[in-house]
């Protein structure tokens, strides 16, 4: 079991029988999909809330049953994986592009937990590029705006054309260097026309789980 199964496992032990999971996206949430889908396959029941189509169809190939968000009035659980992690229960995500809908269906979430290698977590946010999901129209103007609060904007490319989220949006890498403050950043940027949402999750995780090489891993909250 390499560091990021660890951190799945262990996190999946908290998934009780007839449950509402929300499941995040990425290589770390790949691996809760699958230990899930095993406890579905021994006979345990949930109903999961997907965070992008790519899980959704990860899910729904390990047997889950996938729901709507608007389907469920909570969600009990929701387990995902983060680019960057402090101590105090901050995040950068988006890596994988799935933001929005991560956010979304965390703020759903009785519970919140982080999974992820050794490798994510940091003195300070920041050095990871922040993803910040935009809509398409007068998409320039809106990383000028973003750009006087600080940071050097990449658009995301795929196949040399835009980056294209789930929701129809562009996504731009937002390159600040230390954030210091993290709940005062993602108010600034979500207060840019343009901007949908950004890849700060101050405070939103309940618990961070950590796996490492040798198959352990270890928790905080
Ligand atoms: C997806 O948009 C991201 O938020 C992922 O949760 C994040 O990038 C972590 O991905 P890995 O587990 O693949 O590192």
């Amino acid at each position: 079991m390499n560091a990021k199964q660890a951190a799945a496992h262990k996190a999946v032990q908290y998934i009780k029988d007839g449950m509402i999971v929300g499941l995040g996206t990425g290589s770390t949430a790949y691996w809760a999909i699958q230990y899930l889908g095993e406890k579905v396959k021994q006979g345990m029941r949930i109903t999961a809330i997907a965070t992008s189509g790519e899980t959704e169809r990860l899910a729904l190939e390990c047997g889950i049953k996938v729901s709507e968000m608007d389907a469920v009035d909570h969600i009990d659980i929701d387990i995902d994986g983060a680019d960057e992690i402090d101590r105090r229960l901050n995040l950068i995500k988006g890596g994988g592009g799935a933001l929005l809908r991560e956010k979304i269906v965390a703020a759903g979430s009785k519970t919140f937990i982080v999974i992820a290698d050794g490798s994510k977590m940091v003195e300070m946010l920041g050095q990871f590029p922040l993803p910040v999901e935009i809509i398409p129209f007068g998409w320039q103007h809106t990383a000028r705006h973003l750009a006087l609060l600080g940071c050097q904007t990449t658009l995301r490319q795929k196949e040399a054309k835009p980056f294209i989220t789930d929701n129809g949006n562009y996504i731009l890498d937002c390159q600040f260097g230390p954030i210091p403050d993290p709940a005062v950043l993602q108010q600034q940027i979500n207060n840019t026309p343009g901007v949908v949402e950004n890849g700060l999750f101050v405070k939103m995780a309940t618990r961070i789980v950590i796996g490492y090489d040798d198959g352990t891993a270890g928790e905080f909250s």
